[in-house]
């Protein structure tokens, strides 16, 4: 446990706001009692900014309002001021075209919220996939005491006597719909019961992902990302949240105590432990270069190969998350990989990663394997380099057909989503089990906001003959709760005239997890030419925040932040005139 100097009221932020004798801080004081707040709630006490990203476009956080009550009191139990603050929603469901095209923006958001406000600490109430990383990267940039409280996954999905886990099952019962296996009315049942409660996605998907390595690299309460979403323990742990951050404002404990290069080294040995979700790469990248930490791609593949997966989870593995929670959640599968992890770390706690997973215990083996019986001896996630990706592509190695980890096919290629959309179902389309499907144009810029389509459709002739796997290739992402043989983020993107924009029809490809390599069998002479053909397209944007994101996004491999957002540097605080 840390032994930090404790701050004094008059050295709080908000003091600046509240405490001066002029007229600036006279128009400050007599509004926050226009709001019903008297001297005795305010005077000499944190302030402290509940980011919240409720909001009915997003189906998961339908709960979060109420959780944002349950941190205010904990707040006032500890002598804070809570004040809750809508910001934007990334509601995963409904955003169209992709929520990725936003992180950025409430990432910029979060930070100059917090940053032209009074705040002192503040807590981050966040779920849906890119809430999570959006949230702690703009109080990275902030760098004011924060505590991320995660909306927790949905209760368990069923039909028929059958659990139903959040997306994977979509894909799995889709395929058998378009294959003629599956009825109007089963498919209708499905519909009914494959999401009952508040809460994100209950498989390992990226929302699950990002809360562990929230939790993980200190950010998050011991114990707290894997609470059910109504369960009363979230309630619970949503006050001790608002407990907690108070604490923290006094003792000045914040982001850059502890995103630190050891701490995000933790965040992706759980990431492989826990056969997480392929964007936390891109997330994880963008948020250890806000943290000033340099991070690259080879960093994940090398602790891959020295992590056993042990979380027994979907997709990659059996269960879900709220077995998972039984099972002994976070604390209980680090505290099977405590050789791997740097235990001397900080958290918001104030004491250290070894300290709060000290004593945890695992309590169903098969859901948190032990270390002599793992789902896969190393990490899910695999780095592949080659010609067609020389800044690297990744592929979770766990949710593929051990078969196809080394396969060579021809490539039939789409050049956009709508191409693949119009052919792959076509009866005259040349393609069998042993193609290599190929999605171009859907990467950072190309797509644009690199959507989830990388588990590219099986075709329907295919389904129907019992094919449910292929090599699959794209520069999208993949949803966390997808499987298959499918490599993602291909950088650099062919929209931008990455040598990917080259592949063609009937060119044969080679994948080879194994060796980390993907190839495309056509010589140098070949693919100049292409190159020299190739026509650069027009912007998709020429206006709006579109347009900032299309001048300022990285590719995939440096993590997909703005050009002027990276880095450790913070803008200078506001003068309070
Ligand atoms: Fe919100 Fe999956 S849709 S986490």
């Amino acid at each position: 446990m840390t032994d930090r100097p404790r701050k004094k009221p008059e050295d709080l932020r908000s003091a600046k706001w509240f405490a001066p004798d002029d007229v600036r801080s006279f128009g400050h004081r007599s509004r926050l009692k226009q709001m019903g707040f008297d001297d005795v709630d305010y005077r000499g006490k944190p302030v402290i900014a509940i980011l919240n990203t409720w909001s009915e476009m997003n189906t998961c956080h339908t709960h979060l309002r109420q959780r944002a009550e349950e941190v205010k009191r904990g707040v006032y139990q500890m002598g804070g001021l809570p004040l809750e603050v809508p910001v934007m929603s990334l509601g995963e469901m409904f955003m169209k075209p992709t929520t990725m095209l936003y992180r950025n923006l409430l990432a910029m958001e979060a930070e100059e919220v917090i940053r032209c406000h009074p705040v002192d600490g503040v807590v981050l109430l966040g779920g849906c996939d890119k809430t999570n990383p959006a949230l702690i990267m703009g109080a990275t940039t902030a760098n004011v005491p924060a505590i991320y409280v995660s909306a927790g996954p949905m209760i368990k999905g069923g039909w028929r006597g059958q659990t139903l886990g959040s997306g994977s099952d979509t894909w799995k019962y889709w395929d058998e719909r378009r294959a003629g296996n599956l009825c109007d009315e089963a498919w209708t049942e499905i519909e009914n019961g494959i999401a009952r409660s508040a809460g994100h996605c209950m498989t390992m998907g990226t929302a699950s992902t990002m809360g562990s390595i929230a939790e993980a690299l200190g950010m998050s309460l011991p114990g707290s990302s894997s609470i059910p979403a109504v369960f009363a323990e979230h309630q619970r742990m949503a006050v001790q949240s608002g407990r907690r951050i108070v604490e923290m404002v006094w003792e000045d404990l914040k982001p850059s105590d502890i995103l630190t290069a050891a701490a995000f080294d933790n965040a992706i040995v759980t990431d492989m432990a826990i056969g997480g979700s392929t964007n936390a790469i891109v997330h994880l990248l963008a948020m250890a270069h806000r943290a000033g930490v340099d991070l690259t791609l080879d960093r994940f593949d090398e602790l891959s190969q020295r992590t056993p997966f042990l979380g027994n989870v979907r997709p990659s593995g059996k269960h879900l998350m709220p077995d998972f929670h039984d099972a002994g959640g976070l604390r209980g599968l680090m505290s099977r990989i405590t050789d791997l992890l740097n235990l001397d770390c900080l958290t918001v706690t104030g004491k250290t990663i070894g300290e709060n997973i000290a004593g945890a215990e695992v309590y169903d083996d098969d859901v948190i394997r032990p270390r002599d019986n793992p789902v896969s001896p190393t990490g899910g996630t695999c780095v592949v380099r080659g010609n067609i990706a020389p800044d690297g592509a990744v592929i979770k190695r766990t949710a593929a057909d051990p078969k196809l980890l080394k396969h060579t096919g021809p490539a039939v290629v789409f050049r956009d989503y709508n191409d693949m959309a119009v052919r792959i179902d076509d009866p005259d389309l040349d393609v069998t089990a042993d193609s290599v499907i190929v999605l171009q144009t859907a990467g950072p810029l190309g797509a644009p906001g690199m959507p989830e389509w990388g588990m590219l459709p099986i075709p329907k002739k295919l389904l129907k003959q019992g094919v449910r796997d292929m090599v699959r290739i794209s520069d999208a992402r993949m949803s966390g709760t997808s499987y298959g043989t499918c490599v993602l983020h291909v950088s650099p993107e062919s929209y931008v005239g990455g040598p990917f924009a080259f592949v063609q029809d009937g060119d044969r490809i080679t994948l080879d997890v194994e060796a980390r390599s993907i190839h495309l069998h056509v010589d140098d002479a070949e693919l100049q030419r292409r190159r020299d053909a190739w026509q650069k397209p027009a912007p998709r944007y020429t206006r709006g925040f579109g347009k900032l994101y299309s001048d300022q996004v990285t590719q995939a491999h440096q993590g997909c932040d703005f050009v002027f957002l990276e880095g450790p540097d913070h803008t200078p605080e506001p003068e309070i005139h």
